[in-house]
């Protein structure tokens, strides 16, 4: 990937800029491909171990490609009390999931957040930027289903 030479570069000066990094990289390809990491490790010769490291400590690198659709599910406080651990079980169960996994089929990623600022409305659901509040199990497994082709 030529861009991968670019973004190298880019940091390649920099000491300590590997976070910033691989940011640029999840920005071009949306998540951190093995193969790409393989190639930043041999050619700014840093261990893999070190960038594996990195991608798994923040949250905001993902190793895996997002699915088509990204469900997120509010587990804060609000939402917590209001039963949004049933709302969990209910998705994970129907796409044969865990939270934090995208199904084999690339439709769906699923994650769990802990507030999305509209405490009011929980249990809270976000699929691709739109809000779905007062959710229980039944509802969420009905909502997927509008998501599903
Ligand atoms: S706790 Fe769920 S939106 Fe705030």
């Amino acid at each position: 990937m030529k861009k991968l030479d670019g973004i190298i570069k880019k940091h390649q000066q920099k000491k300590g800029s590997l976070i910033g990094l691989l940011q640029d990289i999840t920005e071009e390809l949306g998540y951190l491909p093995e193969k790409t990491l393989e190639e930043v490790s041999e050619k700014l010769r840093v261990p893999l171990s070190h960038l594996y490291g990195l991608a798994t400590f923040y949250a905001s690198f993902r190793l895996e490609p997002m699915g088509k659709h990204h469900c997120s599910i509010c587990v804060g406080t609000a939402c917590h009390v209001r039963g949004a651990s049933r709302v969990v079980e209910a998705v994970e169960r129907e796409l044969d999931i865990k939270a934090g996994e995208t199904t084999p089929d690339g439709k769906f990623t699923v994650e769990t957040v802990n507030c999305l600022g509209a405490c009011a409305l929980g249990p809270l659901i976000v699929i691709d930027d739109e809000y779905y509040g007062n959710m229980d199990g039944g509802k969420a497994i009905k909502l997927l289903k509008k998501y599903e082709d």
